[in-house]
C-alpha cells in the first residue's frame, strides 16, 4: 500500500465539500428496489462507490458513473441475487443490499461483511429486523441467505440501539412489503433523512426520518426518480478541523452546518471563530485553543467519524481534554501512532485522556481505517518536520479528491502510490 507524505503548512483558502459518501451508499442500494433509471447527483468518487457499483452490476443491474459531474444512472432488472465474497468483504455497507433484494427477488445471498477495522461490528441488529418484517434468514457456512416470507399487517421493530446501518436496511426493504413497518430507536442521522427522501421519490411512503420513531406504508412498487446526493458532513468536518489544528483560517462550501451542530459546539467550547451561512461556514483559528470535554454519540450527538480528527486538534489545546467514545468503544488505533508524534494520552476504558502538548513532530505512522487515517494526515500538516502516513489508501474511500483539496488549501502533500486497500 502506498503513503502520503506531508509537511507543517497554515492551511487557508477554500475547499468544495463532496456528496455525503454514508448517503451515496445506501441510496445506491436503495437504487435495486426499481427496474427504472435512477438518477444520483453529487455522488462522490471513492472507491467505496466503486465497490458498491461493483456490487449492483453483479446483480446485473446497469449502472453508468459520469465522474466528471459526479452523476450516476442506474437502471434494469436485477439477474443474479448472490453477493460474492470479493466484493462484501471490502465493505461493510454492502451488506445493505441483502433486504432490498430479497425484499424484490424473493431471496438474496451474502457472505457477512468486512469493512473498516473500528473493533467487532455485528449485523445482529440487521438480522433481527429482516426477521421481524418476514424474512427468514439462515447462516451458512459464513453465508447469510434471506428469503421473503410473511409480514404481519402492522409490525413493530425495535432497534437495541439506533444503527444507522439497521435502520436504513429495515427501512428500504419494508418499503415494498405489504403493511406497515414501524422503526423504533432509529438512528437519526441525515443521511437517514436523504434515504427517506430518495424512497419517497421513487413513490414509497415513510414518515419520521430524522427521529427515533419511522413509520414506513409498505408499497407494490417503486418508479424512477432524480436525487441529489447531501453534503459529505464528516468530509466537511475533517477539513474544518484541519484548517483549524494548522493555525489558519477558510471557508468550506456545499456545507449544511445544522449537520454538524455538536462540532460547531466543541470547537467555539475552543475558543474557534466558526461562521454559519445557509451552505457554507467559515472557520478561524484562535491563538492556542483551549482544552474541552467530547462525548462521542449518535446523531445528533458528536459524531464517532470525526474522533480521531478532534483527538487529534484536542492534542494542541491548552490543557487536559477527554474524549469517551460510545458508539464504537474500542476505536482508537489512531491514538497509538499519535502519542509515537509526541502527543501525550492514554486510554481507559472508552475515554482517551489528552494532556494538551505545544507540539507535534512529523514521523512515519500507520493508517489502520479511513477516518484513523485521515486523522493522521491532519496530524502531519500540523507536526514539525515531514510525516509519512502509509496504508494510506484507506483514506480514498471516504475523501475525493483528497490530495489535491488540501494543496489548495496550501498543504505540501505528496501521494507515493501503493495498491488498493485490503480491509
Ligand atoms: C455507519 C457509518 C459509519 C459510522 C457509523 C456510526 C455508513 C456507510 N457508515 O456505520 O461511517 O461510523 O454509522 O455513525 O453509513 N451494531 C450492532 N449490531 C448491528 C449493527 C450495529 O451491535 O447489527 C453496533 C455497532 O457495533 C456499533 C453501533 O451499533 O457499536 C453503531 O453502528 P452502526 O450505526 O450500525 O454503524 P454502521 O451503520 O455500520
Amino acid at each position: 500500500m502506498g503513503s502520503i507524505v506531508v509537511e507543517r503548512a497554515v492551511l487557508s483558502g477554500e475547499v468544495e465539500i463532496s456528496g455525503a459518501k454514508n448517503s451515496a451508499l445506501p441510496l445506491l442500494a436503495a437504487a435495486l428496489l426499481t427496474e427504472e433509471e435512477i438518477v444520483l447527483h453529487k455522488v462522490p468518487v471513492l472507491s467505496d462507490v466503486e465497490t458498491m457499483i461493483d456490487i449492483l452490476r453483479t446483480t446485473g443491474k446497469k449502472v453508468i458513473f459520469e465522474k466528471e459531474t459526479n452523476t450516476i444512472r442506474i437502471s434494469g432488472p436485477i439477474l443474479h441475487t448472490h453477493v460474492p465474497y470479493d466484493l462484501v468483504r471490502k465493505m461493510r455497507a454492502s451488506f445493505n443490499v441483502l433486504g432490498p433484494i430479497a425484499a424484490l427477488m424473493g431471496e438474496a445471498s451474502t457472505p457477512l461483511p468486512g469493512g473498516c477495522a473500528i473493533g467487532v461490528r455485528p449485523v445482529d441488529f440487521h438480522i433481527d429486523g429482516l426477521k421481524r418484517i418476514g424474512f427468514e434468514v439462515n447462516y451458512d457456512h459464513g453465508e447469510i441467505l434471506a428469503k421473503r416470507g410473511t409480514k404481519l399487517e402492522e409490525v413493530t421493530v425495535y432497534l437495541p440501539f439506533p444503527s444507522v446501518g439497521a435502520t436504513e436496511h429495515v427501512m428500504s426493504a419494508a418499503a415494498i412489503l405489504p403493511g406497515i413497518t414501524i422503526i423504533e430507536n432509529a438512528a437519526m442521522e441525515p443521511e437517514i433523512v436523504d434515504l427517506q427522501d430518495l424512497l419517497n421519490k421513487m413513490g414509497a411512503k415513510i414518515s419520521g426520518a430524522g427521529t427515533s420513531k419511522i413509520v414506513i406504508e409498505g408499497v407494490k412498487k417503486l418508479h424512477g426518480c432524480e436525487h441529489t446526493v447531501i453534503p459529505d458532513r464528516i468530509e466537511a468536518g475533517t477539513y474544518a478541523i484541519a484548517l483549524l489544528v494548522t493555525g489558519g483560517e477558510g471557508l468550506l462550501k456545499n456545507v449544511n452546518p445544522s449537520h454538524l451542530d455538536a462540532l460547531w459546539f466543541v470547537l467555539e467550547k475552543t475558543g474557534a471563530i466558526i461562521k454559519k451561512g445557509s451552505d457554507f461556514v467559515e472557520v478561524k483559528s484562535w491563538n492556542r485553543w483551549k482544552a474541552c470535554d467530547v462525548n462521542v454519540l449518535p446523531y445528533p450527538g458528536f459524531p464517532t467519524d470525526l474522533q480521531p480528527q478532534i483527538i487529534v486538534y484536542l492534542s494542541l489545546a491548552d490543557g487536559t481534554s477527554t474524549v469517551t467514545e460510545n458508539v464504537f468503544k474500542t476505536r482508537f488505533a489512531h491514538v497509538g501512532e499519535l502519542v509515537r508524534m509526541g502527543a501525550d494520552m492514554r486510554i481507559m476504558e472508552n475515554t482517551v485522556f489528552i494532556n494538551g502538548v505545544n507540539k507535534l513532530q512529523g514521523t512515519t505512522v500507520m493508517g489502520t481505517d479511513l477516518r484513523a487515517t485521515a486523522a493522521l494526515v491532519v496530524a502531519g500538516l500540523a507536526a514539525e518536520g515531514t510525516t509519512e502516513v502509509t496504508q494510506v489508501e484507506h483514506i480514498f474511500r471516504g475523501y475525493e479528491n483528497v490530495v489535491n483539496k488540501f494543496e489548495r488549501l496550501g498543504a505540501k502533500i505528496k501521494y507515493i502510490p501503493g495498491g488498493v486497500p485490503e480491509i
